[in-house]
């Protein structure tokens, strides 16, 4: 039946209420409680043997799999090449033989996507797709799907099922990593552990509702905003800038914290606020060094981190929001939260038609 907004005023707002609830799904149907392992469904090719993947991808799907290359090749020492699908399907890159083709869509229908898959299928690839429609055209002519469990998104911002497909990445990754010999009892353990802690730790970042809607005013009133953050939290940064773009027509850019001496450097000013996602870990120091390389410039730094990096970052940052501190291997998931919450308090100020933004349409089934 139709689908309601629950008392919710957008769909979008429902759908990020979601993501505990969602996450805590697509876990269920990956990790078998009695056992706490990843348990794929039969796959017609050997994890153990894969000499790369190739991920594909739009949108923040493409973003996704970005995340899902930084999981793969450190915890699962595979090699992973990424482009967008709409590049993918044209560039005819020499594939190496026996390689896993990785397609990620909300849809399951975007016209890219699904002819990129197709070259890699014509290629000899065996593709496996992270999906969140089932019966649908990339589902049927896929090898293996893996299905994310965030029941149907109706807002054209995609927020719930793309933490439903880092679920699922985040997931591969570990039965990847285990079959390569990479990950033993205890280290699978450990990272289980931290993924089945999100549904819990997802629902406390809506604590932060009042922060991050004072965030929001400083966003609101900017033309330009600079997104930044390194490893994992980089593509968490690009998710953010698209969902603010799409959502609040600002405009908005995601750099790699460490390349922004290499250019974007010169556009910082008191007019072009920096949202950082800057979660604790190796790569803390190092961003917060980039962070104050853009103070020392009169940026005006908004940060995201966690209870572990917030003291530090606070001594810079005009505004400072600790989500939970989780496992480093999940933090891209609740980052993702924070910036996706952070886009729609931003476009609620600018009073943008949130759920139905102008000239974007939910799935792009034209090329
Ligand atoms: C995200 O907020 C977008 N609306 C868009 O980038 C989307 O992720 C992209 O079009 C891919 O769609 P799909 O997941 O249905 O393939």
């Amino acid at each position: 039946g139709a689908v309601g907004k629950d008392g919710y005023r957008h769909y979008m707002e429902k759908e990020l209420h979601e993501h505990p609830l969602v996450i805590g799904q697509t876990l269920q149907r990956m990790i078998d409680p009695a056992t706490r392992k990843v348990v794929l469904p039969e796959m017609p090719f050997d994890l153990a043997s894969l000499p790369r993947a190739v991920i594909t991808a739009c949108g923040s799907a493409f973003f996704a799999g970005v995340v899902g290359r930084y999981w793969l090749e450190e915890i699962a020492r595979l090699p992973v090449d990424i482009d967008v699908a709409s590049e993918m399907r044209y560039r005819n890159p020499p594939l190496t033989p026996g390689s896993l083709g990785i397609l990620i869509s909300q849809s399951g229908e975007t016209a890219d996507t699904l002819a990129a898959m197709r070259g890699l299928k014509n290629a000899g690839l065996p593709i496996l797709s992270v999906l969140n429609a089932e019966h649908s055209s990339m589902a049927r002519e896929s090898d293996v799907v893996l299905g994310t469990v965030a029941g149907p998104e109706i807002s054209v911002a995609s927020t719930k099922a793309f933490t439903a497909q880092l679920t699922v990445l985040a997931c591969l990754t570990i039965a990847i990593a285990r079959a390569r010999g990479e990950l033993d009892e205890t280290g699978e353990e450990e990272l289980v552990s931290a993924l089945l802690d999100l549904p819990s730790r997802a629902a406390e970042v809506f604590t932060h509702d009042d922060a991050i809607r004072k965030m929001a005013s400083v966003v609101a009133e900017a033309r330009d905003v600079l997104y930044l953050g390194r490893g994992s939290a980089y593509p968490v940064a690009m998710e953010g800038a698209l969902k603010l773009k799409e959502i609040s027509y600002i405009h908005a850019e995601a750099y790699a914290a460490g390349e922004m001496k290499h250019g974007p450097i010169s556009l910082i000013d008191r007019t072009v606020p920096i949202v950082a996602t800057v979660p604790s870990g190796v790569l803390f120091d190092k961003t917060l060094s980039n962070l104050q390389e853009a103070k020392a410039r009169g940026g005006r730094l908004l940060a995201f981190t966690d209870e572990a990096g917030a003291d530090r970052l606070s001594a810079i940052a005009e505004q400072t929001i600790a989500l939970p501190k989780v496992h480093p291997f999940v933090t891209p998931i609740i980052q993702t939260i924070g910036v996706q919450m952070l886009a729609y308090e931003t476009a609620l100020l600018k009073g943008t038609d949130v759920d139905q933004p102008r000239n974007l349409a939910k799935s792009v089934t034209v090329e």
